[in-house]
């Protein structure tokens, strides 16, 4: 049987801190530190505690080569060997370890920056929920804690400096300055359909279809995109708009249709978009939702092992909600964007896998409750009129 080391593989330090009374009683700080090392492997989808034993097999094993089994036991002790195996962070050549070789080779044929599969796969939430931990701190909450935030903006020495002429009005005044996160939605108004049907076309639909090759082509939107790729995919979900019955969709951005993935009822659709959202009920009750999807492989074709793309990626989804956000204004609607979402809940609904694919933002809208206005946000959930 032959061996090697899972592809990315990253280590860290960790320490849990406690108090010893005894020391303490003795006049001493008491505070004890004990360190152990944590394994993070994004093919793993978890975090792994290793001895020092097991740390020093990793850093000897080839992540490329394949090495005999009984050679590096013989380097680094059966058990060792037999762990790490058993814990997925050596990749064996037998059909045992199919589960995560099939995972390992699905990494490495993805074509991650291995920082960026870190942060990504770490990074996502899953089931969080207002008791567990999605907070939304007042301002006056945040004062109270930390004191005054750093200044507005950089404000560099004036000296020299050119006073600009007042902005003229123009076109887009209208969307640019009536736009804002609604977080008062009105739970029994809905959107109409050819609403929806211009905001999801103008926003992710493809505006032009570009063959850049015999079977490939690129799209283009309304927003821009890294690379010119648009990896960022559009879900629909739909609670309340006219002519569409409530579920998961996918919208088509070429077809320009919603293709079903699973019918809710309103309760069930209600109940799935505070899911979503990590109990955000101010925004769950939007009736239309956009969930965004990035496709790592769309994307990785052309950035290979970049160090950027993963940031491309956040870029494309804030450039398409705010095109979203704009869209609904002009419908008369506040939008709403968010990150605080349940990306492995999400991955679940949607047979995602997140080594291919990384949910990206939420974005929604709907009619406000008390009709549209200018408001300033003050608090998730609260707002002043300006
Ligand atoms: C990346 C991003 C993440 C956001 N996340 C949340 C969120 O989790 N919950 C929420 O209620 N609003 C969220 N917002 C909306 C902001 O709070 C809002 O844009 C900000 O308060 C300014 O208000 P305005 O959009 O009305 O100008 C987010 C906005 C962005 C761009």
């Amino acid at each position: 049987m032959k061996i090697r080391r899972c592809a990315v593989l990253y280590i860290e330090s960790r320490e849990q801190l406690s108090i010893d009374w005894r020391a303490v009683l003795a006049g001493g700080s008491g505070l004890a530190a004990d360190s152990h090392w944590v394994a993070l492997a994004p093919h793993l989808d978890q975090e792994l505690t290793i001895d020092g034993g097991e740390l020093a097999a990793l850093g000897a094993i080839s992540q490329t080569v394949w090495n005999e089994r009984a050679a590096c036991e013989q380097r680094h002790g059966e058990d060792c060997v037999a762990r790490l195996l058993a814990l997925g962070l050596l990749i064996g050549d037998t059909p045992q370890y199919a589960t995560t070789r099939e995972r390992d080779e699905t990494l490495r044929a993805t074509h991650w920056r291995p920082l960026s599969a870190l942060a990504h796969t770490f990074g996502r939430w899953r089931e969080v929920t207002s008791e567990n931990g999605m907070e939304a701190p007042s301002f006056q909450a945040l004062l109270d804690q930390f004191g005054e935030p750093p200044p507005p903006t950089f404000d560099l020495p004036a000296q020299g400096a050119l006073k600009l002429p007042a902005a003229p009005g123009g076109h887009l005044d209208e969307q640019l300055l009536h736009r804002y996160t609604g977080r008062n939605f009105d739970v029994q108004a809905g959107v109409p359909l050819e609403v929806a049907a211009r905001l999801l076309h103008r926003t992710f639909g493809a505006q032009e279809v570009r063959t850049i090759g015999p079977h490939s082509s690129v799209l283009k939107k309304t927003s821009p995109s890294g690379g010119g790729l648009h990896p960022v995919e559009a879900f629909v979900l739909a609670q309340r708009v006219d002519g569409v019955a409530p579920g998961l969709y996918h919208y088509h951005p070429i077809e320009h249709e919603l293709r079903p993935l699973r019918a809710l009822d309103s309760v069930a659709a209600a109940a799935l978009a505070k899911q979503v959202l990590a109990d955000q009920h101010w925004l769950a009750d939007a009736p239309l939702q956009v969930l965004m999807v990035g496709r790592m492989e769309r994307s990785f074709w052309k950035y290979r092992n970049h160090q950027k793309a993963y940031r491309a990626l956040a870029l494309d989804a804030g450039h398409l909600s705010q095109t979203f956000y704009l869209l609904a204004t002009e419908a008369g609607m506040p939008a709403f964007v968010t990150a605080a979402i349940n990306d492995v809940d999400i991955e679940r609904m949607l047979n995602l896998d997140h080594l291919r694919h990384a949910v990206v933002a939420v974005c929604g809208c709907g009619p406000a409750a008390n009709g549209p206005r200018t408001m300033v946000e003050l608090r998730y959930g609260e707002t002043d009129a300006i």
